[in-house]
């Protein structure tokens, strides 16, 4: 049986990324949005991530998501690349907490722009949930199930909001 064609790109720089980035993999699932998943690295594999993220667009896929830690240049080179929507997800670092992979996912000097995230697992959650708010912009029933999902977090804080000793 064929698989949907992906409207999501997961991208990450090495598989070390996978643990953290298998949160946007699941969230997208959970929305049911077809996407597929890529270890595609910046500095490693230079002209295989060019080669993929150029051929995205004509492959039906419409955001993708490129995650990388340290000296983190993925999500700035897939930008490079195609002018779809790029979000990027800085991972943890070990020497410097994500700092570093936070700066250099984020401060893309104009031109060429990246939607950056938070370090780690949220941003890894938030930006499948961003792609699927983008990609509703066209589909009302990803937007249904966006407002389903707020309402769910909101009943689950409300359920616990009175404490005591
Ligand atoms: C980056 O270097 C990857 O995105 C990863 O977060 C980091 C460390 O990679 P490994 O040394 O674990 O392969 O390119």
């Amino acid at each position: 049986m064929d698989l949907p064609a992906p409207l999501v790109a997961v991208m990450m720089g090495s598989k070390s990324d996978w643990d953290v980035m298998r949160r946007a993999a699941q969230t997208l699932a959970d929305f049911g949005v077809p996407h597929e998943c890529r270890v595609l690295s910046a500095h490693r594999t230079p002209v295989e991530t060019a080669d993929y993220v150029a051929a995205a667009e004509s492959r039906g896929v419409e955001v993708i998501i490129a995650a990388a830690g340290g000296a983190a240049h993925l999500a700035g080179v897939c930008a490079a690349h195609t002018v779809l929507p790029v979000l990027g997800v800085p991972m943890e670092s070990a020497a410097l907490k994500g700092l570093d992979s936070l700066l250099s996912t984020v401060q893309m000097p104009a031109g060429i722009p990246v939607g950056t995230l938070a370090i780690g697992p949220a941003g890894a959650t938030n930006a499948a949930l961003l792609a699927i708010a983008i990609l509703g912009v066209k589909r009302p029933e990803l937007r249904e199930k966006l407002r389903q999902f707020r309402a769910e977090q909101r009943e689950k804080i409300l359920r616990d909001s009175v404490l005591t000793v």
